[in-house]
């Protein structure tokens, strides 16, 4: 039976237990996407904190890509310096970094992006603020390329891992999803092409970083919206990812569109509340060989020991948690099991809107 503090080894990187940073944009970095000192910290807080592995806020691939101000960019060779320090004293302190990639799609901001917004179609979405241009198959080849040189940064500028983002209504989710994918290419139609992207750029990556390196996705299993993706086309993808060798997959649900089945659901106050991703995350590690965590709602240590205990997951992701309390590993480790006090009110987004970088805005006394 597994166990939460357990080592759990993801490809041939090894870490000390099963909890995961779930991604987490921090608003953190310079308007150009760099790095800063403020970023560091908050990384070295959650590795000092007891955290298995970090997986970075989404990082964009190209400038078109981008999203909310102060997001992580990968899309230049000018910041190899200031990632080399960011994940040396990562390391320093003993922890893991995995670098989560993104390309915001038709979900992109051009106020931030300075970029037409471009997606599978050019088709008017709940979750898009205006119609974005069709990528042409020229474009989806730059964009696959673009996420593999990203990678590449990744891994020789001394990331642990890397995480394509492929849940909540980003480019690969919106390639997946019937309902913003109307292509009638290669890329378009069927499951089979409808996922050719994610495999495609996943294949790239591969081949950049070759076969040791932990490559990871973070998987819709359901957009939780009239005629999106649904639980049986994510199961087909993810059969097809794990098939074509991908190591690690985040099982998690929703868009921005989704109401109340929000990726960051609110009012998670009992205990039936949590780990509301649980059932798909079961349902896509029986269909799979190879690992599945699900993020979403986990607040206490029981409800975790028994995603990995009796679910048979290989461990749990947390998010607002670890914004609230960066120790909460350790703290749950040294004994002191009590469930976490984020309240699930999503407040810890306005300080990062504004430039300030996310922090939990709740009374802590
Ligand atoms: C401030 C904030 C920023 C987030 N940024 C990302 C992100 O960059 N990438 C991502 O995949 N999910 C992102 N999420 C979603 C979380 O990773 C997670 O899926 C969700 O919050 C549910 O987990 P939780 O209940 O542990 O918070 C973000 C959530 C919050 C609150």
């Amino acid at each position: 039976m597994k166990k939460i503090f357990e080592e759990i080894t993801i490809n041939k990187l090894t870490l000390p237990n099963r909890i995961f940073r779930s991604a987490t944009w921090e608003g953190m970095c310079d308007d150009d996407g760099r790095p800063t000192d403020q970023l560091i910290q908050c990384y070295r807080d959650m590795t000092e904190g007891g955290i298995g592995l970090i997986i970075s806020g989404y990082t964009y691939v190209v400038q078109s890509g981008k999203q909310l101000p102060g997001k992580m960019g990968l899309h230049t060779n000018d910041f190899e310096d200031d990632y080399r320090k960011m994940f040396n004293a990562i390391h320093e302190a003993g922890g893991k970094i995995a670098i989560q990639l993104v390309h915001a799609g038709g979900q992109a901001n051009p106020k931030v992006s300075g970029c037409p917004q471009e997606a599978p179609s050019a088709i008017e979405a709940a979750q898009f603020d205006s119609v974005p241009e069709a990528m042409s198959e020229t474009r989806i080849a730059e964009v696959i390329t673009a996420f593999g040189n990203a990678a590449e940064r990744a891994a020789n500028w001394g990331a642990d891992a890397v995480q394509l983002h492929g849940a909540h209504g980003y480019l690969l989710n919106q390639f997946l999803s019937p309902l913003t994918n109307q292509r009638d290419d290669n890329y378009g139609g069927s499951i089979e092409n409808r996922a050719r992207f994610s495999i495609d750029v996943y294949n790239e990556i591969r081949k950049r970083v070759g076969p040791d390196y932990p490559v990871m996705i973070k998987l819709n299993a359901c957009d939780e919206l009239e005629g999106g993706l649904q639980i049986d086309d994510a199961l087909y993808a993810a059969k097809a990812l794990s098939k074509a060798g991908i190591d690690l997959i985040e099982v998690s649900s929703g868009t921005g569109a989704s109401g109340d089945k929000t990726p960051v659901r609110t009012g998670i106050n009992k205990p039936e509340k949590e780990a509301y991703n649980l059932t798909y995350a079961q349902k896509i590690k029986e269909a799979v060989n190879c690992k599945i965590i699900a993020v979403g709602g986990f607040r206490s240590l029981e409800t975790a020991e028994n995603a990995v205990a009796d679910t048979g997951l290989d461990g749990i992701s947390l998010s607002r948690p670890l914004i609230r309390e960066p120790n909460l590993a350790a703290r749950w480790k040294s004994g002191d099991t009590s469930p976490s006090t984020c309240i699930s009110c999503n407040k810890c987004f306005v300080p990062g809107l504004k430039k300030k970088g996310i922090y939990c805005v709740v009374d802590k006394d």
